[in-house]
């Protein structure tokens, strides 16, 4: 169960309701629970939430695949301003830019499903904000934990499957989908080591939410170990109570 749906986090102290995040938190009824895929560029992590979205179809599990940036109308334009190559943004511009399609992803989207008891599956969520533009990009941390904060108003993900990454690999990856001068060339390798060391220091926080998984492993090795791993952590929620992942 979401610590959100309950009205608890783990990981914060309750919401006063003149905090920054006042205003979108509210108490959530249901019991859906938001899993988070997060890694860098070329880590798989969308081939992996696509896979899992297609077991639950296949049991007729009720959930939502979703992503960010770019999971709402208004994201989807955001997203486009934000990966356009030509159009330099200051990087606290870029920041706001993340954090409004968060917040109308969390509004309009994850709390609604969430509320309606769904599986919620989100190709990256707030962590990639910290590892991207804290870590990777050098905006304080504090700055960029007050606005993930404001707009996630509370919610926290179940868990988080983290897939983890040596750079060189990432930019072998990157490079073999040829599609441009890609993100990866224009930011360099030094940029993508210190997202990673972001995540993983991430993770290293959140252990009890997160979960690193070897993506230079098997896709097909990685999609088990993300269902059993969700098998064990949600009992009798995807399989009857005693049924083998
Ligand atoms: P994504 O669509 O996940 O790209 P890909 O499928 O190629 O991995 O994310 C687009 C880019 O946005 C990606 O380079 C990571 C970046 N990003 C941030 O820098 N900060 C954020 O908070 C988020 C959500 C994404």
């Amino acid at each position: 169960m979401n610590p959100f749906l309950s009205g608890l986090s783990p990981e914060k102290a309750p919401l006063s309701p003149d905090s920054p995040a006042g205003p979108l938190a509210r108490p959530v009824a249901g019991s859906g629970i938001l899993i988070v895929f997060e890694g860098m560029d070329g880590s798989g992590k969308s081939t992996q939430a696509r896979n899992l979205k297609a077991r639950l179809d296949g049991l007729a599990h009720p959930s939502v695949l979703t992503k960010e940036p770019g999971g709402t109308a208004a994201g989807a334009r955001l997203r486009e301003i934000l990966l356009d190559p030509a159009l330099p943004l200051a990087p606290e511009a870029e920041l706001f830019l993340f954090e409004a399609d968060r917040v109308m992803h969390v509004k309009t989207l994850l709390l609604p499903e969430l509320r309606a008891g769904k599986t919620v599956l989100s190709d990256r969520l707030s962590d990639a904000t910290v590892a991207y533009q804290s870590f990777g990009g050098g905006l304080s941390r504090e700055f960029v934990s007050t606005l993930n904060d404001a707009a996630l108003g509370g919610l926290v993900p179940d868990l988080t499957f983290l897939l983890d990454l040596p750079v060189a690999e990432i930019s072998r990856r990157v490079l073999e989908r040829g599609d441009g001068p890609t993100r990866f060339e224009l930011l360099g390798a030094a940029y993508f080591e210190r997202v990673r060391a972001g995540y993983l220091e991430l993770a290293r926080i959140h252990s009890s939410r997160t979960v690193v998984l070897d993506a230079t492993h098997d896709p097909g090795q990685l999609e088990e170990q993300i269902w059993e791993t969700l098998c064990r952590r949600f009992p009798g929620r995807f399989l009857p109570e005693g049924m083998r992942a």
